[in-house]
């Protein structure tokens, strides 16, 4: 994307003097995104209990992927101060005004029950640093990283898990309720719950076909239980966070992604794909059911998944104050009465393809335009929009990494975020995942996403950050000049 183009947005903008819905435009959140287990390290420092990921890993998860066995165990290191407080550094001279971070249940609740009192004491420093800088703290309590014995005792298929929840949540609410403005609950429950933690443990596990069993018909509705206990977790600690009349918002980071068949408009698999991933959980909060194709699809196969209406009407009034929307890319679908649940894929056509699907800022707009019709005028949150395109997207010039690919990305979606806006869909954040190269699950230390490198080698993972990183920091000041409270007044 050129300058120029950049710069008519940046006058179209102007030109116009609209307001968004409720939220004023200079409250626009510019942030980054990450998560405990993928940046902390630390695994067992300071009374931090093992979890579900510390098993997958230290039990060589990621062999199975990469052919490597790697970890969070170090990761960015920032459980050190000195080393977070340089992070802190960059964003601020990146221009963002806000950070969205995870907590580790097992850091604050090492077997799940008692409180790690050392634990507090980390999130209570970096959220007083972060905000001592300008920066606004955005609080994920789960991003998939769960208290082993908790996981070992069935993990979200344990009916009493929405109350293990409940608890943690509310020590967070206790400890940080009054300092911290924005809470997501959990993250990509749907992803999470259906394919990535399943998977894991298959490959752990060293079962025959892990990937296609996950994706049958059979696991997904065993595990549509576990969905149904995280959205009953879910609620029970909006309701305690509301009981407690904190001033902040909450809500929950979705995977969403629209499922488009580009060959054929009336395609049976999209409309499949948007229920199975997109409106399960979606259609739970702002409409009291699921998808009743599916459910029944579900209830076939699991007959213990049982559905009752006072679950349902709790999950309802329960509704987030915002959608944290993480987006990547669509997914193409085609019908293919061969795969589960009759939906196929269909390969990304891009030429030079992102690891999270084709580069497309216009579907997430439609897609979001779409919500807006069937649930009702919502406000979202970009929790999460970011490209990786492996090692020649990642190329060495001088003191720079030009990894042009990403820049690319990344000004075509703030451009559509902007443009959105305008046309009244109401983005009120738009947070780019992430700061740091990182460790990305399955797929280690290979896959980067990063605005940031960080040396993996060396033994003070040291950070230089890439062209992308430059290409924010300029995208953020042209449109905070219209955006800024300042610039209203
Ligand atoms: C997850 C992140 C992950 C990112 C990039 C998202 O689905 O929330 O934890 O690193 O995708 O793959």
């Amino acid at each position: 994307m050129t300058n120029v183009y950049l710069s008519f947005c940046v006058i179209a903008l102007f030109a116009t003097n609209q307001t968004y819905g409720k939220d004023k435009k200079c409250d626009f959140l510019w942030g980054t995104a990450s998560s405990s287990y993928q940046v902390e390290g630390g695994w067992n420092a300071e009374g931090k209990g093992p979890s579900n990921w510390d098993y997958f890993t230290h039990n060589n998860v990621t062999k199975y992927t990469i052919g490597k066995s790697e970890n969070g165990d170090i990761a960015t290191n920032q459980i050190s101060r000195e080393v977070y407080l340089k992070d802190i550094k960059l964003m601020k001279e990146l221009g963002v005004n806000s950070y969205r971070f995870s907590i580790s249940w097992s850091r604050v609740m090492p077997d799940g029950e008692v409180l790690n009192p050392q634990g507090i004491a980390y999130y209570a420093k970096l959220i007083a640093d972060l905000k001592e800088n300008g920066i606004k703290p955005i609080v994920t309590l789960y991003h998939w990283d769960m208290p082993l014995a908790l996981y070992n005792r069935g993990g979200w298929a344990n009916p009493d898990s929405p109350f293990w929840f409940d608890k943690y949540a509310q020590i967070i609410f206790k400890k940080f309720g009054d300092t911290v403005p924005v809470f997501i609950t959990f993250n990509e429950p749907e992803g999470y719950v259906f394919t990535l933690e399943p998977l894991a443990d298959n490959l752990v596990k060293n079962k025959v076909h892990p990937y296609e069993s996950v994706l049958s018909v059979k696991s997904r509705s065993r595990q549509a239980i576990s969905l149904h206990n995280v959205l009953l977790a879910n609620a029970l600690a909006v309701k305690s966070f509301r009981r407690s009349n904190h001033a902040g918002k909450i809500g929950l980071a979705l995977n969403l992604s629209p499922c488009i068949d580009p060959k054929n408009k009336n395609s049976k698999a999209a409309d499949i794909c948007n229920d199975l991933h997109n409106h399960w959980i979606l259609d739970a909060l702002f409409k009291g059911k699921y998808p009743q194709s599916i459910q029944k699809m579900y209830q076939n196969a699991e007959p213990s998944f049982v559905v009752n209406n006072k679950d349902m009407l709790l999950i309802k009034a329960s509704k987030p104050d915002f959608i944290g929307v993480n987006y990547y890319g669509p997914t193409l679908v085609k019908d293919d009465n061969d795969q589960p649940f009759g939906v196929g894929n269909r390969p990304n056509p891009d030429i030079k393809p992102a690891y999270n699907g084709p580069v497309s800022p216009n579907d997430m707009v439609d897609m979001l335009k779409k919500f807006d019709q069937r649930y009702g005028k919502q406000s979202y949150i970009l929790t999460e929009n970011g490209a990786g395109f492996g090692n020649k997207d990642e190329v060495r010039n001088g003191a720079v990494i030009e990894d042009s690919l990403r820049a690319e990305y990344l000004e075509k979606h703030i451009h559509a975020v902007m443009q959105a806006r305008q046309n009244n869909i109401n983005i009120v954040g738009y947070l780019y995942w992430s700061l740091l190269d990182n460790f990305e699950w399955l797929w280690g230390y290979d896959n980067k996403f990063g605005l940031i490198s960080v040396d993996f080698n060396d033994r003070n993972l040291t950070r230089m950050p890439k062209l992308s990183y430059y290409r924010y920091q300029t995208l953020i000041k042209n449109y905070s000049q219209i955006n800024s409270c300042k610039a209203n007044k």
